[in-house]
């Protein structure tokens, strides 16, 4: 089994077996890659449907997940490591629909508990409630606790850049969850993406380079564009889904979570494929300088 825990057999273990929480891992190499914007807006994107989501700020080094909320939560994860609050006790609801669970702020030295501590810490995980989503936000690189999350998600996402460090550390980073458990799929998202053949081929090279010297199966999730709304919302304090739903970020967010979901994109045309989409795409094409 990856590491002593299975993030899915525990959380259907202790609930009833009608329902599956689908836990999903977002993770990147390198930092700074956009992994905390993307997990914020991809959980609202989510429960746009009604779906219970939760997001854990598992990032224990330099937790963000409030900041681009705008809150300060009263107990966050450091209270759970220290055993003064169970996990369940610190879950916060969000006026943009979902809840979260609050990582641990400039408390360095919890960036690499022991192995007994981070187990104890995931087995929590068990204890919450039965939620459609809960969503990992997750340190980058390829650190031990990064790694037990990770590879003890159902699903990971990796999130890159174009940049060539970036690509070249998503690769690391894949090559790592490969090392602990190879049964799983990584499903790639290409940030901060000028077009939309860029995002095609920086995702179909980690892709071919998986495939050829790595056992496991990396699949393109999505990309998201660059987009200055991005910055301008972190800057608020407020997520860009919400605060700028008809961004092109929210766009490439929103069909990436009907993708998750396996839901029909919103129509807004009339016509079988999506108004976004097709606005999205038509304005890329007409913009795409190569
Ligand atoms: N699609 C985008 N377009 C423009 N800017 C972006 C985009 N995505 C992210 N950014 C910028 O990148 C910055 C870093 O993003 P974020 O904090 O989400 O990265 P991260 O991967 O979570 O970082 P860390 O590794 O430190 O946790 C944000 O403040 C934002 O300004
Ligand atoms: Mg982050």
């Amino acid at each position: 089994m990856d590491q002593a825990s299975n993030l899915r057999k525990l959380v259907v273990a202790k609930n009833d077996s009608t329902k599956k929480t689908r836990t999903i891992a977002v993770t990147s190499g390198k930092g700074g890659v956009g992994k905390t914007s993307f997990s914020v807006s991809l959980a609202i994107a989510l429960a746009r449907d009604k779906s219970s989501v939760t997001l854990l700020d598992a990032d224990l080094g330099l937790a963000n997940v409030n900041v681009v909320l705008g809150i300060i939560p009263k107990y966050n994860l450091y209270h759970v490591i220290k055993g003064k609050k169970r996990l369940n006790e610190i879950i916060v609801s969000v006026p943009e629909g979902i809840k979260i669970i609050a990582g641990a702020p400039g408390y360095h030295q919890l960036a690499n508990l022991d192995e007994k501590t981070r187990l104890k810490f995931i087995s929590q995980l068990g204890d919450m409630e039965n939620d459609d989503y809960l969503i990992v936000d997750t340190g980058a690189g390829v650190s031990q606790n990064v790694l037990s999350f990770v590879t003890s998600a159902d699903e990971i996402i990796v999130v890159t850049t174009p940049e060539p460090t970036a690509i070249t550390d998503a690769y690391g980073i894949i090559k790592s969850i490969a090392s602990q458990s190879t049964e799983k799929t990584i499903r790639l998202i290409v940030n901060r993406c000028q077009t939309v053949s860029e995002a095609r081929r920086v995702a179909d090279r980690i892709i071919n380079i998986a495939s050829q010297f790595l056992n496991i199966k990396v699949e393109n999730l999505g990309f998201i564009f660059e987009d200055t709304f991005v910055a301008k919302a972190v800057r608020h304090q407020k997520p860009f889904i919400s605060s700028y739903p008809k961004s092109r970020a929210a766009g490439c967010v929103n069909i990436i979570a009907d993708k998750i979901a396996g839901r029909e994109p919103e129509n807004n045309t009339g016509g079988g494929i999506s108004g976004l989409f097709k606005k999205l795409f038509t304005q890329v094409d007409e913009e795409e300088v190569e």
